[in-house]
């Protein structure tokens, strides 16, 4: 058996002490679906330090926990803290979880994040589904020996974020008279926000929003078959020629904002699966 093999099931040992349910949905607590916590009949909570090979937040505020338990009575694994790139952890790293997430039973992955808004119809608190994305960050978790077990060597990309469950996202939203934007994301390591000629090129080259999450994630999750629904969150306005400094005080103050409609959402579309 492959090394993330054995790690997978040393994770899935320590689990199945507690259940050994499945559970089909899988969802990434980012930035903005904090609020979602309280929706969550909770079977079992492990902190990530129980779960062997979890990365650790050297951060002690931060939260890293998996959650088991059921939304709208579907079971879910909920991770609550992720890791990005700029924190240096690797690709393979970030991604760990997503792979034991898979062998649970993980069939529907759903993530949000906060991201800048670079397309000028786009307005600071705007909630976006992601159609598609561009992986600037220079590296891929699925460098190195392909593991034929999990999935293929060269993953088809050609829908990255499933119609199925964009177009339900898109339901729920006009039920709920909640405004959403469709379309890109690009993906830059950070951690520092872009020059104004980094937004130009990034909205050349066909995003619409830019953010320093989730492609690690979704790339795996494809390369395993697992489909994939993104929400992002507005936080800020990037039109280069009235580029304004941003604190992050404002980022956080736009993801609370927009938090309420994120989590409705995503709490529909659970509903609806
Ligand atoms: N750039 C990159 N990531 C971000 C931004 C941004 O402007 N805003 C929130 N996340």
């Amino acid at each position: 058996m492959s090394e993330l093999l054995k790690k997978i099931q040393q994770v899935l040992q320590v689990i199945s002490q507690k259940t050994t349910k499945k559970y089909e949905i899988g969802i990434i607590l980012g930035t903005g679906l904090g609020g979602l916590v309280k929706d969550i009949e909770v079977e079992f909570t492990f902190d990530y330090s129980e779960l062997p090979h979890f990365p650790l937040s050297t951060v002690e505020s931060h939260v890293g926990k998996m959650i088991l338990g059921s939304i709208a009575g579907k079971n879910v694994v909920v991770l609550q803290g992720r890791f990005h790139y700029y924190e240096g952890y690797t690709m393979q790293q970030i991604t760990f979880p997503v792979r034991v997430m898979k062998f649970l039973g993980v069939k529907y992955l759903l993530v949000s994040n906060a991201c800048g808004g670079m397309n000028p119809i786009y307005k600071r608190g705007d909630l976006m589904i992601i159609n598609d994305h561009i992986n600037l960050l220079g590296d891929n978790p699925l460098i190195g020996k392909n593991e034929d077990e999990l999935g293929p060597r060269f993953p088809d990309m050609s829908e990255p974020y499933s119609e199925e469950l964009i177009q339900i996202a898109e339901k729920v939203a006009l039920e709920n008279k909640l405004k959403v934007q469709k379309g890109v994301y690009v993906a830059v390591p950070g951690p520092n926000l872009e020059t104004k000629a980094e937004y130009r090129f990034l909205r050349t080259i066909g995003a619409d929003v830019v953010g320093m999450s989730t492609v690690p994630e979704n790339i795996v999750a494809n390369h395993m078959g697992i489909k994939v629904l993104g929400i992002s969150i507005v936080t800020d306005e990037c039109f280069p020629d009235l580029l304004k400094p941003v604190s992050v005080e404002e980022v956080i103050e736009a993801a609370n904002l927009a938090e309420p409609k994120m989590t409705k959402i995503f709490h529909e579309v659970i509903k609806e699966l």
